[in-house]
This record gives C-alpha cells, sequence and structure tokens, in this order.
C-alpha cells in the first residue's frame, strides 16, 4: 500500500524525460514466448505491471534476463522460451488484465493455451470474447470453464472481424497469428501507436505483418521467429498526464523523448483550454494555465483515449464553467469522480456522462486511489486543492502504470510525499 501526502502547488515548471510505454511493453514482452532466440526490449519501465508479468512469464516456461535495477537509468529485458507451456497460477493470471496475451503466443507455438480470465483495473466487465472469437477464427476449439479458457489446436491463418476495435484482442491475435502457416486478415483491428510498435517489434523477429496502425492487419505466418532488440515507443499516457498537471498550474513545463504525433487529440483538447503548446527538437512544451472548459469524448484511436478521461477531468476541476465527459469506452470509468466530490469538486454522473462543474475551490483531505488513471488524477486534484490531501492507494494502483509520477511531478516543483506500507 502507498500513501501520498500532497501540498497545493500552484506552478509546475522544468523539464522531464518521458518513460517507454506501459501498453507497448507488456505485449512486447508476451512476445518473448514466440521464440528460442533472446529478444531484448530496452528502457523497460519499473512497473508493477511489468513485474508481475514477468511472473506469468517465467510461470510460463519463459527465461527472462533482467539488467540494471530500480535506480538504473536503463532496465534492458531479454526473453526468450525453449518449451513454453500454459501458466500454472490462476491468482498471477487474475491480477492483471494484459494477462491475457500470454493466450495467442501460447496458442501458436504449442497449440494449447489454457488462461484464467483476465482481472485487472475495476473499470468495467472487461470481457475477452473478441480475443476467443480471434483464436477461433485461426482455427482453435474453445471451452470456457469457470474462471478460465481452454483452446487448442493446430492454428492457420484465417479472417477475423472485431466488433469493437480492441486493442488487446487486436495483439492477441497478431501474436498468434505470426505463427500460423497462410494467411490471416484482421478487420476492424484496433488502430493504437502500441498497435504498430508491436507490428514493428515482430517484424524485426522475422514476422510479416503489414497495416499495422490502420484498421486491417495481414499477416503471412512463419515457421518460426528469431531474436530482435527493440526500444519501446514512448508513453502517451504518462505523458497526458503530466502535460494535464502542468495545465492546472500558471507554468511551463518541457517533457523529452515523448512522441506529439500520438497524442494528437489530447493536444488539440489541451490547446481548447486555452495553454499553449509547442513542439520543438527538444520536444513538447506546454505553457500557462488553462482556463476555458472542455468537452471531451473517449474513443478508440486515434480519437481521444480512454486512459486520459481521468487526470482530464482533474484539469477541468481548474476550468471555470461545465466541461462534459462521454466515456464511450469503458462502462465504468468515472470512479475517481466521487472522489474528487470529497474535495469539494462539483461533478453530475449521467451513465456515460459526467459534468464538471470547474472553478471551484478545492480544500485537501483524505481520498483513495480508485483504479490506475483514477488514481493520478486525485494525485492531480491534490495539487489543485488548498493544504495538504491524503491520497491513500491500497491496492498499489499508481505505480502499476506510472514509473515514478510523484518524482516528476516533484521535479516540476510539486511537494508529495510517498509513504510506502505492507498493509494492505
Ligand atoms: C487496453 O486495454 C489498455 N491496456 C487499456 O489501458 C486501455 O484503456 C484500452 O486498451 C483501451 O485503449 C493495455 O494495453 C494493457 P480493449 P484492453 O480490449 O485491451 C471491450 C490503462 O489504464 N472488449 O481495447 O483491455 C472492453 O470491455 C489501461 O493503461 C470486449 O467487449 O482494452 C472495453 O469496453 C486501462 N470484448 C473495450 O472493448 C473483448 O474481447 C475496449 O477494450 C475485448 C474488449
Amino acid at each position: 500500500m502507498a500513501t501520498y501526502r500532497i501540498r497545493h502547488c500552484e506552478r509546475l515548471s522544468g523539464e522531464v524525460s518521458i518513460h517507454a510505454a506501459k501498453n507497448a511493453v507488456l505485449p512486447l514482452m508476451c512476445a518473448g514466448l514466440l521464440t528460442r532466440e533472446p529478444v531484448t526490449i530496452e528502457h523497460v519501465p519499473e512497473l508493477t505491471d511489468v513485474h508481475t508479468l514477468l511472473e506469468i512469464l517465467t510461470d510460463c516456461g519463459a527465461c527472462v534476463r533482467r539488467d540494471g535495477d530500480r535506480h538504473a537509468p536503463v532496465s534492458t529485458l531479454t526473453l526468450w522460451s525453449d518449451d513454453p507451456h500454459s501458466p500454472t497460477s490462476s491468482d498471477l493470471l487474475s491480477r492483471m488484465r494484459a494477462s491475457v496475451l500470454v493466450m495467442g503466443p501460447l496458442l501458436a507455438r504449442t497449440g494449447y493455451a489454457r488462461v484464467a480470465l483476465p482481472g485487472g483495473c475495476a473499470i468495467g466487465q472487461r470481457p475477452i470474447d473478441l480475443h476467443i472469437k480471434g483464436m477461433q477464427a485461426l482455427g482453435a476449439e474453445v471451452q470456457l470453464t469457470p474462471g478460465s479458457v481452454t483452446l487448442q489446436g493446430r492454428l492457420r491463418g484465417g479472417n477475423v472481424y472485431l466488433d469493437f476495435p480492441s486493442v488487446g484482442a487486436t495483439e492477441n491475435i497478431i501474436l498468434a497469428a505470426v505463427l500460423c502457416k497462410g494467411t490471416t486478415r484482421i478487420e476492424n483491428a484496433a488502430k493504437e501507436p502500441e498497435i504498430i510498435d508491436l507490428c514493428t517489434f515482430l517484424n524485426a523477429m522475422g514476422a510479416h505483418i503489414s497495416g499495422g496502425g490502420t484498421g486491417t492487419i495481414i499477416i503471412e505466418g512463419r515457421e518460426a521467429l528469431h531474436g530482435c532488440t527493440h526500444r519501446p515507443i514512448p508513453d502517451r499516457i504518462e505523458a497526458g498526464t503530466i502535460l494535464c498537471a502542468s495545465a492546472m498550474t500558471e507554468g511551463s513545463v518541457l517533457l523529452r523523448g515523448v512522441r506529439a504525433d500520438h497524442m494528437r487529440a489530447v493536444l488539440f483538447k489541451l490547446s481548447e483550454t486555452g495553454v499553449t503548446l509547442r513542439e520543438s527538437p527538444a520536444g513538447l512544451r506546454l505553457t500557462g494555465r488553462a482556463s476555458q472548459p472542455v468537452q471531451v469524448r473517449t474513443l478508440a484511436y486515434p480519437g481521444f483515449p480512454t486512459d486520459m478521461q481521468a487526470p482530464m477531468m482533474a484539469l477541468a476541476l481548474r476550468l471555470r464553467g461545465t466541461s462534459v465527459f462521454l466515456e464511450t469506452v469503458f462502462e465504468n470509468r468515472f470512479m475517481h469522480a466521487r472522489e474528487m466530490a470529497r474535495l469539494g469538486a462539483s461533478i453530475r454522473i449521467e451513465d456515460r456522462i459526467a459534468l464538471v462543474n470547474g472553478g471551484r475551490i478545492l480544500a485537501g483531505t483524505a481520498v483513495t486511489s480508485t483504479d490506475l488513471r483514477g488514481g493520478a488524477a486525485m494525485m492531480l486534484a491534490g495539487l489543485a486543492a488548498e493544504g495538504e490531501t491524503i491520497l491513500r492507494d491500497p491496492c498499489g494502483h499508481i505505480a502499476r502504470g506510472y514509473e515514478d509520477l510523484p518524482g516528476m511531478l516533484n521535479a516540476l516543483g510539486a511537494v508529495i510525499t510517498v509513504e510506502e506500507t505492507t498493509d494492505s
């Protein structure tokens, strides 16, 4: 468990470097199940989700070498799998949703996969029906039992249409199809930058994937894949979170190592609040304090990312007037609103719509992290609140997806202290 003490902050300025993207690194790690030759992922962020997935992959028979440690500037991860098999620990699998991504590689490599139905943040039901539909399209037989799913069969190329451009389902199907004899075509595929990064990584391993980042991805299966070395893309959600924090205060913040082209929807929305954004070879700079209320509709990429909804709502607390949020991707992703109300925020929730009556004075008090991005949003809200805000994070949500959010904010002038306790 972690507890954060956040002091009111009126000015953030300086520069920070953005870490590699959690949602890129996790699928890349699962690709380590596909080959006997070592794959190396550089600049791996220090996240509990990375550690949890390492445990799961080891449980699946992967060999893992991690160079560097928490304090090393670069942490390099090398993985390979001589004899992969299904995980034995369902407890591990239930601790994070991305664990479902071992399904595709195991099925492609061994013709068998038995995985627990995944866990993850409580932001919605989060089924895996599209993952299973994809595996069936590649010829797998599926048996659902309470709490787990078993798939088996010799896979071959096939065509699948995704009813929703699911990021995870797109990744799982690609991770299976790269070793399937024949051609696989995914229609209505997710277009997120993390999909492109996975396709780049797999093609460097000898796969033959085209259309990554478009709605139609075509994979020509290969007999075997080989090793490679890859530096993942920067974390567009970590970058957006820091930009929202900066826009809540007077100041000027420079983000180094960020891909502005991965963040167009977020940058446009931030510009609508009245801040100035400037791209240069040095990085992406945000200047000024946000003032104008916004209307945000979350969508699949390239729309406004659902993972940025909560941090943007924290920013909206500072915007005089009513901001409107429509959450179209997950059915329960406003849990942070009730914690913001404890600070004195005025937010009205109607199903998937949140109306934020911003510009009110907020008073620091004890609040709780409800999920990964909600917890980050509460850290930002604490910067806006008068006095001190105590943010309890009993499940360690924030450390799952941010290497050092308090440290990054403190480097920009915030005063956030962290108390790690063992009790949960
Ligand atoms: C990925 O989750 C990300 N996680 C999420 O980030 C992100 O919010 C999400 O994509 C959307 O961008 C990782 O990459 C590890 P989806 P994923 O499959 O793959 C429904 C964070 O904060 N759906 O695109 O689980 C699902 O219920 C996390 O970093 C089905 O109905 O998301 C949801 O409503 C949170 N059936 C919608 O699609 C399926 O088989 C989007 O899910 C799969 C998904």
